[in-house]
């Protein structure tokens, strides 16, 4: 591990003069140049699976903003596609997902190789163009939250057919729980090949899961997924994110074997000073509008969350993904407010 980048040396449990940061979502639609090369390439999966242009992607916020972490132009969505749901997305609507038979499922990780070449891609142009301080992340989505996609066919606001497998056929329902565990710790090692330096789990709809259903489908997956990777990688750091969970974050720190968590921007900062930090690094947790609204409230949110986690370990980030429409001059702001320290 290169421990002289602020990003991994947080991640091993030290703490650092000024919080290193990153963005969930920082590629993306509110960047003129991601919009300029998705109208050239016709579409985000287009692009997601030519490994040059999620390279380029994937650098792009690093040279405007000089983020300590870039996180891979990809989806939590390749997954279903490697196990052979058919996937679309929908300009204006988000992701479109066909039928689903669990019994046909297969992992064909072949369909993945785009994503390790865009890795291995990213990393060189890294060390080439001098980033030498910014490390390259690796990620998948948990089990729970890419079956949600799998079952509903897209996004949705109650994920009730996932719940109605999910509570009321348990036993169907786990086997495409283990397929997905499978099928995501073997992505995360092929990542983790390919030269991500840490990886993390989006558990993005966590928080809809009843105490016992988060313990068995969120919770346990993520555990069977940690292990797996850290017996092929021992040593690289794996970041959870239980969007949503509440006091529950503490279960998910404590069993998951995750070595940082990334918290929602619901939680309360000195709560998670208490109760999370101690135990591993946290990373977050700015309500992501409040950088899309800017001004005087963007900058007393961000320095509150930096002088609250001040006393120990912290990567800063979002609490969940960056807003399409946020002005760039606003991630301006903060990359300068968390600069200054
Ligand atoms: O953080 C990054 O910059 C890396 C790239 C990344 C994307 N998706 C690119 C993307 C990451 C880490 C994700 C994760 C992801 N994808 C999650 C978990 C995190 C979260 O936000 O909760 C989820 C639930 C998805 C599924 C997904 N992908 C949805 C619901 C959508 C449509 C909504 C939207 O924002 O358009 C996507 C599409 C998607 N994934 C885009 C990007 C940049 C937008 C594509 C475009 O229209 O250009």
């Amino acid at each position: 591990m290169e421990i002289d980048k602020p990003f991994l040396k947080v991640l091993s449990g030290e703490k650092h003069g000024r919080p290193p940061f990153w963005l969930m979502r920082q590629a993306g639609r509110y960047l003129p140049e991601y919009r300029k090369l998705r109208a050239e390439k016709g579409g985000f999966l287009a692009m997601a699976l030519d490994p040059k242009a999620a390279a380029e992607i994937t650098l792009q916020p690093i040279r405007r903003f000089g983020m300590d972490a870039a996180i891979i132009f990809s989806d939590i969505l390749t997954v279903p596609m490697a196990l052979g749901q058919h996937l679309e997305f929908v300009a204006g609507e988000g992701p479109k997902l066909g039928g689903l038979d669990i019994d046909r499922l297969e992992f064909d990780e072949a369909v993945l190789q785009p994503v390790y070449d865009a890795l291995s891609e990213t990393a060189s142009i890294l060390s080439r163009e001098g980033f030498r301080k910014t490390a390259l992340v690796g990620f998948c989505g948990a089990p729970w939250t890419v079956a949600t996609y799998m079952i509903e066919g897209g996004g949705s606001k109650d994920y009730a057919n996932t719940k109605a497998l999910a509570y009321g056929q348990p036993e169907v329902f786990q086997k495409l729980i283990d397929k997905l565990v499978d099928a995501t710790a073997q992505y995360l090692i092929g990542q983790a090949n390919a030269g991500a330096e840490a990886l993390q789990i989006f558990d993005s709809w966590a928080g809809a899961l009843d105490p016992h259903g988060l313990q068995h489908w969120s919770i346990e997956p993520t555990k069977t997924i940690v292990a797996k990777v850290k017996a092929i990688h021992p040593n690289i750091p794996i970041i959870g994110f239980p969007k949503g969970v509440g006091v529950h974050y503490v279960a998910y720190a404590k069993q998951t074997g995750i070595d940082a968590v990334a918290m929602d921007s619901l939680m309360c900062t000195r709560w998670a000073v208490n109760n999370l930090q101690p135990l591993m690094p946290v990373q977050g947790c700015l309500d992501p509008m409040r950088l899309l609204a800017g001004g005087d409230g963007l900058e007393k949110a961000t320095r509150k969350i930096i002088k609250d986690f001040s006393g120990g370990p912290h990567i800063f980030n979002l609490g969940h993904g960056i807003n399409k429409e946020t002005p760039i001059e606003h991630v301006e702001t903060l990359t300068r407010i968390l600069r200054e320290g």
